[in-house]
């Protein structure tokens, strides 16, 4: 079983999760069997988010779990989604969240984030972003709702995903700090985020870290983690794998960790990086790997917008 790291609300989560963000849509019930599969192995936590198409999959996965006896409850389960722009008015987070949860089949989730720090013209539909759909994100107020969130009891956990240090130090300048418990963000070795990693380690914030291969083989032209020359020449010494490498570091930064396969093999490699650690000269290899972030929100910038460029929604962190 995955090992846990414990959130400043005082639950647990599983270190390494499953997601389940894809561009290539896969039938449903393929993706029910792939988590399934996934719970076997061992994996407790799954990632989804109003906006993947995905939490319907879940649902599923998590009723066949339980009755296939592969967990004893939900319980056991770890369930983390997210609030999509179009939702982030003071008057429909609650809703929002109440409709992931049916989605689910859940009466709470373990984790609920803001997405992004970005409000959307109210609409039914996630995509496509139009410019003119952006609007000014009024940070407090969807706080406030994501706190009555929590004090509904209707999610364990809140947090934010995407969000510059900046923001966040802005946030945790009003949020009950207690409350919030974790902070999404792409980090690999690629994009190690120092700075904002040190700022939630002062905070008692857990950092997850998502695209944790650099979203290899994606369409946003991720990292070819497979051909990359320092992780290979590291896995080699190790007798492990790129990716297996790139994971082992992020477990050793403390931090958990949402990576995505749909493919029982590679799912099963993912999980083993427990039992060994990497050289100090391994470590300070990868240090030196130069930065590069792949998920930069493009579709929320736009010239007469709020964020006029990616600099701008990054608080020039970028
Ligand atoms: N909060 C956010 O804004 C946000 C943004 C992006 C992602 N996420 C979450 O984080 C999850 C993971 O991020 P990601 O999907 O961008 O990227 P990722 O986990 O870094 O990489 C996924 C890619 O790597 C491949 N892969 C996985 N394990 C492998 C292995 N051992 N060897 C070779 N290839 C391997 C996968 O292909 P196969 O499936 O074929 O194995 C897939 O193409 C998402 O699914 C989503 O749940 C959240």
């Amino acid at each position: 079983m995955v090992p846990t790291l414990t959130l400043n609300s005082g639950y647990l989560m599983p270190i390494l999760g499953m997601g389940t963000f894809s561009c290539d849509s896969i039938p449903e019930d393929e993706l029910v069997e792939i988590l399934l599969n996934g719970m076997k192995l061992g994996y407790r936590h799954i990632d989804t988010a109003a906006c993947y198409g995905t939490e319907k999959a879940v649902s599923k996965a998590v009723l066949k779990a339980v009755e296939q006896k592969i967990v004893s409850s939900r319980e056991e389960l770890f369930i983390t989604s997210k609030l999509w722009g179009t939702d982030a008015h003071d008057d429909l987070i609650v809703p929002a969240l109440k409709k992931s949860l049916e989605n689910l089949g859940l009466e709470y989730l373990d984790l609920y984030l803001i997405h992004w720090p970005v409000r959307l013209r109210k609409t039914e539909k996630y995509f496509p972003i139009e410019k003119e759909d952006i609007m000014v994100f009024d940070m407090k107020s969807t706080w406030a709702g994501m706190e009555e969130c929590k004090r509904l009891g209707l999610v364990h956990s809140i947090g934010v995903s995407n969000f510059s240090s900046k923001k966040l130090s802005d946030l945790v300048d009003f949020a009950k700090s207690l409350l919030l418990s974790t902070r999404y963000v792409e980090m690999n070795p690629f994009c190690q985020q120092k700075k904002l990693r040190n700022f939630c380690k002062e905070k008692g914030i857990l950092v997850t870290a998502y695209s944790p291969l650099g979203a290899h083989g994606s369409v946003y032209q991720g990292v070819d983690v497979l051909n990359h020359p320092t992780l290979n020449q590291i896995a080699h010494s190790n007798n492990k794998t790129a990716p297996q490498i790139c994971l082992r570091w992020l477990y050793e930064q403390g931090v958990s960790i949402a990576v995505k396969s749909y493919n029982e093999g590679r799912m099963k490699e993912n999980l083993q990086i427990f039992d060994w650690e990497l050289s100090e000269a391994d470590r300070s290899m990868i240090a030196n790997i130069p930065q590069k972030r792949v998920t930069c929100g493009e579709f929320f910038v736009c010239p007469n917008g709020v964020y006029k460029s990616v600099e701008q929604l990054w608080d020039g962190e970028i």
